[in-house]
């Protein structure tokens, strides 16, 4: 079953992939937005919804594949290397991160704009979790 877990390590690839667009492109839009006329940045603001959307598909994309490699290829938690659980840390705190970034965007459309200031530390806790993330699956599974 070698194809399988090729298939579904590619597919994990492509949830780390869904993940970076939406929250690199974020932080790019969202500077841009700081430096344009107000309504101007009111306008490429109103992506970030959309790119969190984005990010949050890849988070959970990278969880059902994660999870069906460690028992397709590791037969269970018991025998993953003991990096693996530095690499879990950085996943809770990522997949912590996109859920509040969720919940402030939901505070938003119900009419509290002030939440929003969350995001500009919120959206670089979830980046530095994943670069993190993937450093040590990089040194757990290479
Ligand atoms: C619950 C969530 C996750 C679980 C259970 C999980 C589990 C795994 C497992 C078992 C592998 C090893 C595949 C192999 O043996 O070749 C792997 C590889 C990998 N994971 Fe995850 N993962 C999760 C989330 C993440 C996240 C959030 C990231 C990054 C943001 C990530 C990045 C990677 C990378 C880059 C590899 C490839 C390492 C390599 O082959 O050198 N994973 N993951």
């Amino acid at each position: 079953m070698g194809w399988f877990n090729d298939l579904i390590l590619f597919l994990h690839f492509f949830g780390l992939m869904l993940g970076a667009a939406g929250g690199m492109s974020s932080a790019i839009i969202m500077r841009r937005a700081a430096s344009l006329p107000p309504e101007q940045g009111q306008v490429i603001r109103g992506l970030g919804p959309v790119l969190a959307n984005v990010s949050a598909a890849g988070v959970i994309v990278l969880w059902i594949t994660g999870l069906i490699m460690v028992w397709s290829k590791w037969n269970g938690i018991g025998s993953l290397p003991t990096l693996f659980w530095v690499k879990f840390i950085f996943v809770v705190t990522l997949t912590a991160a996109a859920i509040a970034i969720h919940m402030t965007y939901a505070d938003v459309r119900k009419g509290n704009t002030a939440a929003a200031a969350r995001l500009p530390k919120l959206g670089p806790i979830a980046g530095l979790s994943a670069l993190l993330a993937t450093f040590f699956a990089a040194f757990t599974f290479g």
